[in-house]
């Protein structure tokens, strides 16, 4: 795969995960995050070219440094994922100020920091692909303990439709993709804020190296929406097609989740 690849949230999980298997392809591959130990450790399994980049992508600079980063040594970026993401256990009545900001912050800001970064790049050379990692909880809101995060990734679905539809008819080289995983088996629950469930003791939880290779295959084949698993974008287009979207929220795998 000749392509320079940065992915954000690369220290750990999906990121560290997509970032080793496009490197082991032969991509050029950029990581990102906030662990400097970690992300060595994977910026050394992702090929000989790969370069590892400390920084925290809710800070716009910091994210302006990756993209200049990434061009001084490659000359190029090829494609940016929007991986760094966190989530949060609870409720919408027990919701805080700061537990939405931190959503919005950490979810939707980070990856509009990187579009705006990027961008500008991507027009210049007219071609390129910005992918954003988002969720089946960015369509379905099936687990209210992830409230405000569900909510962060409608946002970024929404951001991610628009930019698009504004790029389609003058750069149509520009691919804008939304990536939607499940529960998959990585540290997230761990992370979130809060604490909460352990995404890797869930049954239904994914293997991370399955929807790394999907999103691998979202690189090689650009489309504007990717869902972790086949099955997922039944189970959207059947809650959106609801005579009685209360009835499906009454059933599993609404119900306590
Ligand atoms: N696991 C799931 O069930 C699941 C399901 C659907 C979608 N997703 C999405 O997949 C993405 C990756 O999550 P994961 O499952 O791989 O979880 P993870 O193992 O917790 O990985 C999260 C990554 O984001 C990075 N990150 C967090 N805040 C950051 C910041 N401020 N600046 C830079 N990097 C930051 C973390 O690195 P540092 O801490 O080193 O900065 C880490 O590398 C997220 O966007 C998540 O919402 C996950």
């Amino acid at each position: 795969m000749d392509k320079v690849i940065v992915v954000t949230g690369a220290s750990s999980g999906i990121g560290a995960t997509l970032a080793r298997e496009v490197g082991q392809m032969g991509a050029s591959v950029v990581v990102a995050a906030r662990r400097e130990a970690e992300l060595q450790a994977v910026a050394k399994e992702s090929g000989a070219n790969a370069l590892a980049i400390v920084a925290d992508v809710t800070r716009r600079e910091e994210v302006k440094r990756i993209v200049a980063q990434s061009l001084a040594r490659f000359g190029r970026i090829d494609v940016w994922v929007n991986n760094a993401g966190r989530g949060l256990s609870r409720s919408v009545e027990q919701l805080t100020d700061e537990d939405l900001d931190e959503m919005m912050l950490v979810n939707v800001k980070s990856a509009l920091y990187g579009i705006q970064a990027v961008l500008p790049h991507m027009k210049e050379r007219k071609r390129g692909h910005i992918i954003n990692v988002s969720s089946m909880l960015g369509r379905i809101p099936f687990a209210s303990v992830r409230s405000a995060y569900s909510a962060s990734k409608h946002a970024l679905m929404s951001l991610t439709a628009n930019l698009r539809v504004d790029l389609h008819a003058a750069f149509p080289d520009i691919h804008v993709s939304s990536f939607l995983p499940g529960v998959v088996a990585t540290d997230f629950g761990l992370n979130a804020r809060h604490g909460g469930p352990d995404s890797r003791a869930l049954p239904y939880a994914q293997p991370v190296s399955e929807v790394a290779q999907a999103l691998a295959e979202l690189i090689e084949h650009p489309r504007a929406e990717a869902y972790s698993r086949p099955g997922y974008q039944k189970q959207v287009a059947d809650y959106y097609s609801a005579e009685d979207v209360a009835m499906i929220e009454s059933r599993p795998p609404f119900v306590n989740r």
